[in-house]
């Protein structure tokens, strides 16, 4: 029977760069996911008897949210809803279904990197029927919903089993539990040679994934170890916890490390990767190379033909504005499309409906294609391991090569997490300010080309996204960027990111920091970051 609830309205339920993310216990209030829920059903049209998805990254309290989308979609009058197996669906995974099975949409509960648990992170998005991120005009309706919301509609079904695979039926919608893996990895097969890689991985080369205690863990195993044939143990931490083992479940330099050292020793694996807590991130490493996501969106770019799935070659390249410039060369020189977007992978939809753009990426570990609209951190993964297979090359060889032919981006990010709101918006608003004073000025040997707030002017819909971030530019093809992040869920976080264009090969091997010391001085020079955020050093530098 479906129950009408009354229910009062919460004020604060913007969706960020990546959907609604908050701690647990704001989750846990009364009433406060099925209000959002609700508020997403609310700015919909036309779903009546189509196909919903549901799944998330397994973290903490995603089991109980899954109960609740399930029974609250009967009652809106969805046809069917499928979820993966324990309510688990990788974020590109989930982007899959919608698309294979034609799905209206999707609910993918995630809170991506950052950490789970009682008193930490949760979140909600929702995808379109393309299987992207909603666009922000839906966004921007769910919260207005959101915040005038009376009532909400669920069924009082008994909650459903969600460990067994299988159809039942709730308040007569059907439910589909479905294996969270297998159309996903038959994707990846149809994408890249897989006998070239079990070739590579059988004449020795040793690869190690880090699942990190996250939803990737049973994609890593059944691709890697059961298709591709690395012996067990190749991929680790792969039981996907509430909690990630404490952990947070970013691929970085930071949270990654013990991965990275044991790459980069004497007698440990050849390749090494991770990805984060939903699916969707990346990082890869080689022996004595680490790939900058940048780097790594440009090589891939540089190398696509290698996968029987981009044999044709590309269309065009995305990226997010704060991403390297490396990316630009590469489409320069196959004379394809390149695009410039802000943060966030919604912005690539259109690109990719459209046929304009075929790879995609963003500096934040995140890369992927038009398989999916979604960033994709198995994905990326497997295309390096296809490249590496293709080329017969270390992950060393491959990037000094690339960057011997196309130039070095020497790039870094800064962040300054759970800095005080005001300190933040007050720096940013002061930076806004003298933007136009900015250009002619020199610091040092650095002289300002151009100064302004990235706005994006959508090529396919023409909608138009303001503030998107502060960059510099300076004569030569260095910049600094900064902007506040729209995922953080306490206080703010000023990012600040920072770019070097070096051509000569010759000084391609400067320790990243030092290449880039100049341009960090002169960034704090400007923003006054350091005295106005109370910080004398960044929380994290990837
Ligand atoms: C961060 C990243 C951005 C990414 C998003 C979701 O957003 O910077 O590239 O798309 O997470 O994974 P931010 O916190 O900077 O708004
Ligand atoms: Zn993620």
């Amino acid at each position: 029977m479906i129950k009408t609830v009354a229910t009062t309205a919460y004020q604060d339920q913007k969706p960020g760069t990546s959907g609604l993310r908050k701690k647990v216990p704001v989750f846990a209030q009364e009433n406060y996911a099925e209000n959002f829920i609700q508020s997403i059903f609310d700015s919909l049209e036309g779903f009546k008897g189509k196909t919903l998805v549901i799944g998330g990254d397994g973290r903490y309290y995603n089991r109980e949210v899954i109960q609740k989308a399930i029974k609250m979609a009967a009652a809106a009058g969805f046809g069917k809803v499928m979820v993966g197996q324990g309510g688990i669906l990788s974020t590109p995974a989930a982007s899959n279904v919608i698309r294979k099975y034609q799905a209206f949409g999707g609910i993918v509960l995630s809170a991506s990197h950052n950490p789970g648990g009682p008193t930490e992170d949760f979140g909600i998005k929702y995808n379109i029927g393309n299987g992207g991120p909603a666009p922000e005009k839906i966004t921007d309706a769910i919260y207005d919903r959101s915040k005038s919301i009376t009532e909400y509609k669920i069924s009082d079904a008994a909650d459903v089993d969600l460990d067994d695979i299988g159809t039942l039926k709730i308040d007569g919608m059907e439910l589909e539990i479905i294996d969270p893996v297998e159309d996903y990895a038959a994707l990846m097969e149809g994408l890249f040679d897989f006998p070239s890689i079990r070739a590579l991985l059988a004449s020795g080369v040793r690869i190690a994934i880090d699942s990190m205690g996250a939803v990737t863990g049973p994609y890593a195993k059944e691709i890697f170890e059961n298709r591709l044939g690395a012996p067990e143990g190749s991929v680790r931490n792969f039981v996907p916890l509430p909690d990630f083992g404490g952990h947070h479940p970013d691929p970085n330099l930071v949270h990654a490390k013990e991965l990275y050292d044991d790459v980069m020793s004497k007698d440990g694996p050849h390749f090494g990767a991770a990805s984060d807590g939903d699916g969707d991130r990346n990082m890869v490493v080689g022996k004595g190379m680490f790939v900058t996501p940048s780097d790594s969106l440009a090589i891939i770019s540089a190398n696509a033909t290698v996968a029987p799935g981009y044999a044709r070659g590309i269309a065009g390249i995305a990226r997010s504005m704060p991403t390297s410039a490396a990316a630009d060369r590469v489409a320069e020189k196959l004379k394809i499309g390149m695009y410039e977007t802000p943060t966030g992978w919604k912005f690539f939809g259109n690109l990719l409906d459209a046929g304009k753009a075929t790879i995609c990426g963003e500096e934040s570990f995140g890369t992927g294609s038009d398989h999916v609209r979604e960033k994709d951190g198995l994905w990326a993964v497997l295309f390096w391991l296809n490249i590496l297979a293709a080329r017969n090359e270390s992950v060393k060889e491959v990037v000094t090569k690339h960057w011997a032919e196309y130039g070095r981006n020497y790039y870094s990010r800064h962040d300054y997490e759970e800095v005080d709101s005001d300190a933040a918006n007050g720096m940013m608003t002061a930076l806004r300010d003298k933007l136009a004073t900015l250009p002619g000025q020199t610091f040092g040997a650095l002289k300002v080309a151009a100064a302004d707030d990235f706005a994006y002017h959508d090529p396919i819909d023409g909608s138009v996204s303001k503030n998107q971030g502060i960059r510099i530019l300076f004569e030569g093809g260095s910049r600094v960027v900064f902007r506040l992040s729209g995922t953080g869920t306490s206080g703010a976080t000023i990012r600040v990111y920072v770019e070097r264009y070096e051509p000569d090969a010759a000084r391609h091997d400067i320790e990243t920091q030092t290449a880039l010391a100049d341009l960090i001085a002169v960034a704090d020079e400007i923003s006054d970051l350091k005295k106005r955020s109370g910080r004398d050093a960044p929380t994290v530098i990837t």
